[in-house]
């Protein structure tokens, strides 16, 4: 027997039931051996495709007795980037490369290069830094209901490394304001199955329950059922907009209302959205309001190394009020090295990241943002279109730009594993299966919109015809979708964080 047969002999089990079970199973040891049999299968197939380079490229486990040429070094880069580049140059990726074009990324290189010593720790060394992160937030929280809102909320905010950190510190700041204003010490999140797994990982992290709500046939958040969800330990209510797996925009309207009228915080992430909604808007698209002229949010993640087009490693988290972003900044006064205090999660921070944020924004400027987000939003309606040309597929609510798929006479993954075998890099999904296109301005090159929908007919049909095929990763997805013992599936991902630093 191996995993799949033994979860499709279990079927599901309640989470603690399916806990205690895998506790006892995992000492025996033929459920161990079978366990260790089918990890040992899981890693071949992920380390295959994590380490291509092995025997390809000399390996360094330890520092080169000498230095080695530049020239030598910079070769090795270059042929990995040629080799890693083309899939998405010609638009084969979902979301990751968001612009990509050459200019644009010649320019931003160029920038960092003159930065690239740039540490806005040391705003006295470089006061270019703080003059960028202050103006991209700014920028920011004026395209975000700023000078509209009917309070004359300040909105600020912060720059940080990514959608992440700003949700990390998002959530941080309503917890440690939750202690000191109402001395909650249980604090809790109510948080859509949707949101990003990052509102999961600041649950981790900073120790806050988590209350997790299930969504509606439409894939957005239930109303009610998040509204039931606050008692007097409830620090803040969470909506996307969008979210990642779906592309479906929660009730924002009606949950910062709710949240306003509970005196709770209420965070509107639109890392996705947060470059793509405000110019929809202005285009005449029918898009929500999602930002601070709702009253009731207090805080937003907005990610300019997404549709902002900056080079990775930048994000903007924005709070309503400056004293809500208070509890975001750390400051010690006892340290023997001084004075010292931070505005996020790290110290010392790439300064270079933040010239060429700001530098991508003054680039774009509002024009270049309006045509890139109609170009994107025009693709995707034609790839809507196509779509519904397909009897096996199902779009997963009603998406814009952020295309799931899943089917009911199909395994999704079988249909995901064709697009993989026709060079596309798609994001896996699951509960329910299913996958998802995230448009870029990659997609919207001649031929790429029409390219997807070919493949993707060609990947149905296939399917259709060979409907039992066992390869590539649908088995994995299968697996890790339905094992009712969740540590198991833990347990693979760690395993695979371990090739990914295995020489
Ligand atoms: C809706 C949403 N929130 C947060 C994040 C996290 O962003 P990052 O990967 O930059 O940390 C993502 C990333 O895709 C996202 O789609």
């Amino acid at each position: 027997m191996n995993i799949e047969e033994i979860s499709q002999k279990l079927g599901w089990l309640p989470p603690s039931i399916a806990r205690f079970i895998e506790r006892r199973v995992k000492k025996v040891p033929a459920i161990k051996k079978i366990i260790d049999a089918e990890n040992q299968k899981t890693m071949q197939v992920l380390e295959h495709s994590l380490k291509p380079y092995d025997g390809k490229f000399k390996k360094h486990p330890t520092l080169p007795p000498a230095g080695m040429e530049h020239e030598t070094i910079l070769h090795q880069i270059q042929e990995m980037h040629d080799i890693e580049s083309v899939r998405w140059k010609e638009g084969y990726v979902s979301g990751g490369i968001y612009h990509g074009d050459r200019e644009h990324i010649e320019f931003l290189n160029k920038v960092y290069a003159l930065q690239s010593q740039s540490n806005p720790l040391h705003s006295d060394l470089f006061p270019s830094a703080t003059k960028f992160e202050a103006e991209i937030v700014s920028m920011v929280a004026n395209m975000h209901g700023r000078g509209k809102t009917t309070d004359d909320a300040a909105v600020v905010g912060t720059v940080t490394s990514g959608g992440t950190e700003s949700i990390l510190c998002a959530m941080k700041s309503y917890r440690d304001r939750a202690l000191e204003e109402k001395g909650i010490r249980e604090p809790e999140m109510i948080v859509p199955v949707t949101a990003h797994a990052a509102f999961d990982k600041a649950s981790q992290y900073f120790r806050i329950k988590q209350v997790k709500i299930p969504v509606t046939e439409n894939y957005t958040v239930d109303v009610n059922a998040a509204k039931s969800a606050i008692n007097n330990n409830t620090v803040v209510m969470v909506g996307s907009a969008p979210s990642f797996p779906h592309g479906s925009f929660d009730s924002i309207k009606e949950l910062s209302a709710i949240a306003l009228k509970n005196k709770i915080g209420f965070h509107t992430d639109c890392c996705l959205g947060g470059f793509v909604v405000p110019f929809a808007e202005k285009l005449g698209y029918d898009v929500p309001v999602v930002d601070f002229r709702n009253p009731g949010v207090t805080s937003m993640s907005v990610d300019t190394h997404k549709y902002g087009y900056a080079a990775k490693g930048t994000s903007v988290v924005l709070y309503r009020t400056e004293e809500l972003r208070h509890y975001q900044f750390y400051t010690t006064t006892e340290w023997p090295g001084g004075l010292y205090f931070s505005p996020t999660l790290a110290g010392s921070r790439p300064g270079a990241l933040s010239a060429a944020c700001w530098a991508a924004m003054l680039a774009m400027g509002e024009e270049g943002y309006l045509k890139a987000t109609d170009a994107i939003l025009k693709t995707a309606a034609k790839i809507r279109a196509g779509i519904q040309q397909i009897p096996d597929l199902k779009m997963m609510g009603q998406p814009l730009w952020i295309i799931a798929l899943g089917s009911d006479s199909l395994n999704i993954y079988q249909v995901l594993d064709q697009m993989t075998n026709r060079h596309w890099n798609l994001n896996g999904l699951h509960k329910p299966a299913c996958f998802h296109l995230a448009l870029t301005l990659r997609h919207t090159q001649a031929g790429v919109a029409e390219r997807f929908l070919s493949d993707l007919q060609e990947s149905v049909a296939y399917v259709k015809a060979h409907p039992g095929e066992k390869e590539g990763m649908a088995p994995v997805y299968g697996m890790a979708a339905s094992l009712p013992f969740r540590g198991m599936v833990s347990d693979i991902l760690k395993r695979y964080l371990d090739v990914v630093y295995k020489v």
